[in-house]
């Protein structure tokens, strides 16, 4: 790591002053009593986080079990750790979730109830080093089971966890079978490391149990194992600054995403400077995903996948500019208008490599159980997919795509047949540097 002489100068100043450092300034050491049985423990651990809301450090206790049955808002944090050794354990019983959701949602949230919600400067959330300890359960399995057929996730879901942060941290953050979406990132300078997300289901699909859904800068991701059902990884609009690196990845994943951006017509998408390096991906959908929507605006630039391992991986490499969210009425009208606003304009993405793919693609088998629909959701728009495709490019206009460039992409079809791309509009006029003939066929690489 290279230290510039004004950040060493700071560095040494700080301690010449004798400032303190941060975990000294944590003076109060508030313990959660825990009934450690089945009474609800959410009145005893929201009244620790109203007493202890800066400058603590507070425990869940290892060997404890702890119930949280109602949600814990504590927003109003201020250096402060939380450490997280016990077992945690959200309520059992689905219709009892649901009317907490259904009393509590559209009032204080925007975008549904989660059911931990964090925020202040300086959280650092710490889980146990012990693999079995520190787990957040919260029994999604029986909402995944509860969901209709050809339903996209029951009703009156909670999302866990809303982190938002400014120089925080989350380590051994472990979530077993999640509800739905796991962590929203909030904030600036956090520091994301031995995360555990285990969506794993017996029975039906684990419906958007995302890993990390990033709407923050200055976010590092890595040594991490996530296996669910949606993305492990979403970038979302106002992000810059995100590494996601070492992690493994899989199950039924949806991939490292970018997206989805632009649903909102009104508001210009900013994503920069993004890499994705050294990340292992197992049987998943997508391994390297960017979505935006038709009839976006703004801006995705600079973004790299960099040393990417897929194996049994159905689209390695996914672009599309023309994306839709199944399941759901959102249009590419969002923001509720129906008329009046363009829809031939896209989210411009400048400056994007893949490069360093080894692995297999899914030919036998491809897709996941989230397919509710005909044609599914994922093959929409490729009508001839042959599943040797190791790259498809879908470029809105000839003039979306921008500097793409694509390298040593050493991925073969199950079938041993020769890999293949669908590209459209990735023009050579603006990515001089892509890699191979933007045209449907046989993945021929050229020298970039
Ligand atoms: C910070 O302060 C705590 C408590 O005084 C101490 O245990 C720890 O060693 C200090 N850390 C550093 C890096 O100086
Ligand atoms: C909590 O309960 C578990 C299981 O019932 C038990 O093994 C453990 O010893 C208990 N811990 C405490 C601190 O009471
Ligand atoms: C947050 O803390 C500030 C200062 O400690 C206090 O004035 C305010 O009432 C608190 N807000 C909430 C929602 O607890
Ligand atoms: C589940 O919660 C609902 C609503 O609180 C309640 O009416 C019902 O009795 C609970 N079911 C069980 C099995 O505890
Ligand atoms: C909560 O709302 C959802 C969606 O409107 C509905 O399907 C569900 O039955 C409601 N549950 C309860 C317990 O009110
Ligand atoms: C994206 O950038 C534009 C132009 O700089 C700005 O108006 C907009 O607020 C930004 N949006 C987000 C989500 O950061
Ligand atoms: C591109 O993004 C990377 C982070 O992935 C960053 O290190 C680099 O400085 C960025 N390049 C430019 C030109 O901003
Ligand atoms: C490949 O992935 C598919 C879809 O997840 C799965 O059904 C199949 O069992 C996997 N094949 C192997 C060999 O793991
Ligand atoms: C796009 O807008 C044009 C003009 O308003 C309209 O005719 C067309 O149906 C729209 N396309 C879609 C896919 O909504
Ligand atoms: C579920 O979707 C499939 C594919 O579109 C369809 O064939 C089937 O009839 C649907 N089942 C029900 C119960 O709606
Ligand atoms: C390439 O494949 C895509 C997806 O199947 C299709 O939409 C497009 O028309 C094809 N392009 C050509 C030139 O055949
Ligand atoms: C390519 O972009 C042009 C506009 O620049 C659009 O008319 C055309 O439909 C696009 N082609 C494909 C295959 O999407």
């Amino acid at each position: 790591m290279l230290i510039s002489k004004t950040a060493s100068f700071a560095l040494f100043s700080s301690l010449a002053l004798g400032a303190p450092n941060r975990s000294s300034d944590r003076s109060r050491h508030c313990v959660i009593p825990s009934s450690n049985g089945s009474a609800d423990d959410s009145p005893a651990v929201a009244r620790t986080f109203a007493q202890c809301a800066s400058d603590s450090v507070i425990v869940f206790k290892e060997g404890v079990d702890y119930n949280i049955f109602q949600p814990i808002r504590a927003v109003n944090l201020s250096n402060v750790e939380i450490q997280v050794y016990g077992n945690l354990h959200l309520p059992q019983n689905i219709t009892a979730i649901q009317r907490i959701v259904n009393d509590t949602s559209g009032s204080l949230y925007s975008d549904g109830l989660y059911w931990f919600e964090f925020a202040g400067p300086s959280v650092d959330y710490i889980g146990s080093a012990n693999v079995n300890s520190g787990w957040i359960n919260s029994y999604g399995q029986a909402w995944w089971d509860a969901n209709p057929t050809n339903g996209t996730g029951t009703a009156a879901r909670p999302h866990l966890m809303s982190f938002d942060t400014t120089h925080g941290s989350l380590k051994y953050f472990k979530s077993r079978k999640p509800i739905a979406w796991n962590v929203q990132l909030l904030g600036d300078d956090i520091t994301v490391s031995h995360a555990f997300i285990d969506a794993e289901s017996t029975g039906s699909f684990p419906f958007n149990t995302d890993g990390f859904d990033v709407t923050a800068t200055n976010v590092q991701i890595s040594d991490s194992v996530i296996y669910n059902g949606d993305d492990a990884i979403a970038v979302q609009s106002g992000s810059h600054n995100v590494v996601f690196e070492r992690n493994t990845i899989g199950y039924q994943s949806h991939g490292m995403s970018i997206g989805s951006l632009g649903e909102d017509q009104t508001e210009p998408a900013n994503v920069t400077n993004i890499r994705f390096e050294d990340n292992t991906v197992i049987n998943a959908v997508y391994a390297a995903r960017f979505k935006s929507w038709v009839g976006g605006q703004g801006l995705a630039k600079n973004i790299t996948w960099k040393n990417i391992r897929v194996y049994n991986v159905t689209f390695p490499i996914f672009v599309t500019q023309t994306y839709t969210n199944q399941g759901s009425s959102e249009t590419q009208l969002g923001g509720g208008s129906t008329s009046g606003r363009p829809n031939n304009s896209s989210v411009i993405m400048e400056d994007f490599t893949w490069s360093d793919f080894t692995g297999t693609v899914n030919t036998w088998r491809p897709g996941d159980g989230s397919c509710v629909s005909d044609p599914c959701w994922y093959n929409e728009g490729l009508p001839n997919l042959k599943h040797t495709e190791a790259i498809i490019v879908e470029c809105n206009t000839e003039t979306s795509c921008r500097n793409f460039a694509v390298n040593n992409i050493q991925v073969i079809p199950q079938s041993m047949a020769e890999p293949t791309v669908v590209c459209l509009n990735a023009t050579a006029k603006l990515n001089p540097d892509l890699g191979f003939n933007c045209r449907n066929g046989t993945y021929l690489p050229q020298a970039n």
